[in-house]
């Protein structure tokens, strides 16, 4: 037996080393030791040929801009389905190696109100839609106060829910400028195919993806902006209202004034 496997405090510390580097699920009940499993290819016990001299590379061979290509994509999308087909083809993103599920929407693409959040978490994961872990059931428990949810048929009281990512980052980090700036035309398609009336920028990684600003989420909730030509609000996170409770009175004003906007633009 290995020795972590009879101390607790070793074992302890190599569970740490393994949520360090990002692993967060157990698989099997029991470890599986890969140096005991037999060669899959034959190959790798016989001794490798010589590598043949690599091809010199053509002189003017372009690197790929992930952003031109996603751009590309998003643009040729005609309608959601294939918005979210070009999603799932794009390649050049790497959360999608570590993700399960693409997580692409949720809610009425009729509805007047559209909410843009941050990144899948490890429920969203899971089931592959927005905001359905305990930060979302608070979300729906907000809108829901003043009359509005995901699931009402009613445009004017429903909700359509994406987020700016729609793969999880390996332990909920940050999503990282150049991840944001290559799903940006994704959303910004999506934007544009459910044509909302309103957009809510849920948090500051949403505010600050789609004002391009790096101003702090607790200066920018509140004010009325405009992102491609339609009034949008920034709100608090409800991530950020479950870790402080007190803010949720500012969530509360926003409610109000996205209620008396929706009355007063129609
Ligand atoms: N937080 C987000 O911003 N989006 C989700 O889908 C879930 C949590």
């Amino acid at each position: 037996m290995a020795p972590w496997q009879t101390d607790w405090h070793l074992a302890r510390t190599a569970l740490d080393w393994q949520l360090d580097m990002g692993v967060d699920e157990a698989i099997c009940d029991a470890p599986i030791s890969r140096y005991d499993l037999p060669q899959k290819r034959e190959t790798a016990q016989t001794p490798a040929p010589a590598p043949a001299a690599a091809p010199a590379a053509p002189a003017l061979a372009q690197a790929v801009d992930p952003v031109a290509v996603a751009c590309q994509l998003a643009e040729s999308a005609s309608d959601l389905a294939a918005l979210q087909a070009a999603l799932a083809a794009y390649d050049h993103c790497e959360l999608k190696l570590g993700a399960r599920n693409l997580v692409f929407a949720d809610g009425q693409p009729n509805a007047r109100v559209m909410i843009v959040g941050e990144a899948p978490g490890r429920e969203e994961d899971r089931q592959g839609k927005p905001f359905v872990g305990e930060a979302g059931q608070l979300l729906d428990r907000m809108f829901a106060a003043i009359g509005m949810g995901r699931d009402n048929p009613d445009p004017a009281k429903a909700l359509y829910i994406t987020n700016i990512l729609p793969w999880r980052p390996p332990q909920n980090r940050d999503p990282s400028s150049d991840e944001r700036a290559m799903m940006r035309p994704f959303v910004q398609r999506h934007i544009e195919l459910v044509d909302p009336d309103i957009l809510i920028l849920m948090g500051r990684i949403s505010a600050g993806t789609m004002l391009d600003t790096t101003e702090g989420i607790t200066r920018l909730r509140g004010q009325w902006r405009k992102v491609m030509g339609r009034p949008c609000l920034p709100m608090l996170h409800p991530a950020y209202l479950l870790r402080n409770p007190p803010m949720k009175r500012h969530a509360w004003e926003d409610l109000l004034s996205l209620q008396a906007t929706l009355r007063g633009a129609r």
